[in-house]
């Protein structure tokens, strides 16, 4: 009942602060979801069963797949970052078009989690820890750029649409120019209820950050992440609802984000 009255509360656009949903942000995922039911970036008893867990891998490189032959991008010998990589799903799918993998995350069991399921790909694998309240950490940790950055199943948990488009620019800052970023949203639609929520961290973790599609777009031109095609799924297995998917690129001798 608390939960719902929470999300109620949140929907009729109540507002807390950055700082406080930040600080909600890393106490849900280093402590509380620890122990929450199907933890879907799981692999095992604790989250999702195996056959789930590797078609969410593989249905994500297929889309990645689509979008590098209709762009002519390279699909071989990629340095690949994924912000958000939980327990190692989407690389380890991601692993055969790699020669090196990175994973950040502001929680280090799913870094653990990840240690262990890349160990078999034969690919090195890097694993960053940050804080939510620092991520621009991990743009420091880095000395190589990276071809692709993935941020899937993650942006609708940041804590705000501002948080979301930080992450944007560090998306840029680590990216080679001619670089892929390969981000998923959640989309807004005229319903209301599909808003971004603004307080409760806990009670809405999945629903903190939700842009309209085209004013998506539009913000990642300004960040100099140029959109060039975009797949929407209004409905999909485990994730739920409401989820677009964008390839971006950097261009070679682009202006840089505009702020
Ligand atoms: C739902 S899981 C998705 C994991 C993976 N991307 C996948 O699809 O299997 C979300 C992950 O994002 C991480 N996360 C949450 N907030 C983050 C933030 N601000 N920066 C980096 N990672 C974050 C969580 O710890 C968790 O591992």
């Amino acid at each position: 009942m608390a939960r719902t009255a929470m999300q109620l509360i949140a929907r009729v656009g109540l507002r807390q602060s950055e700082e406080q949903l930040q600080h909600d942000a890393q106490a849900y995922w280093t402590r509380d979801a620890l122990h929450a039911p199907n933890m879907f970036h799981w692999r095992g008893p604790e989250g999702i069963p195996d056959d789930a867990y590797d078609r969410m891998g593989a249905r994500n490189v297929e889309r990645f797949r689509r979008f590098a032959a209709a762009l002519d991008f390279p699909t071989t010998d990629l340095r690949i970052l994924e912000w958000g990589c939980g327990g190692g799903a989407l690389l380890r799918a991601f692993a055969p078009h790699a020669n090196q993998l990175v994973g950040v995350d502001i929680s280090p069991e799913s870094l653990d989690r990840s240690v262990t399921e890349l160990a078999g790909t034969g690919v090195p694998f890097e694993p960053i820890l940050v804080t939510v309240e620092d991520p621009e950490a991990a743009r420091d940790r880095l000395d190589t750029p990276v071809d692709l950055f993935v941020c899937i199943n993650v942006m609708e948990l940041l804590p705000s649409n501002a948080y979301g488009l930080r992450m944007l620019r560090l998306a840029h800052d680590v990216l080679r120019p001619g670089g892929m970023a390969f981000v998923q949203i959640r989309y807004t639609t005229d319903d209301t209820a599909s808003r971004p929520k603004r307080a409760f961290y806990r009670a809405n973790t999945a629903f903190m950050a939700a842009y309209p599609l085209d004013e998506f777009w539009e913000t990642c031109q300004r960040l100099d992440l140029i959109p060039q095609l975009l797949t929407i799924e209004p409905r999909e297995e485990i994730i739920g609802d409401r989820y677009a998917y964008y390839a971006l690129l950097k261009p070679e001798g682009g202006t840089g984000p505009q702020d």
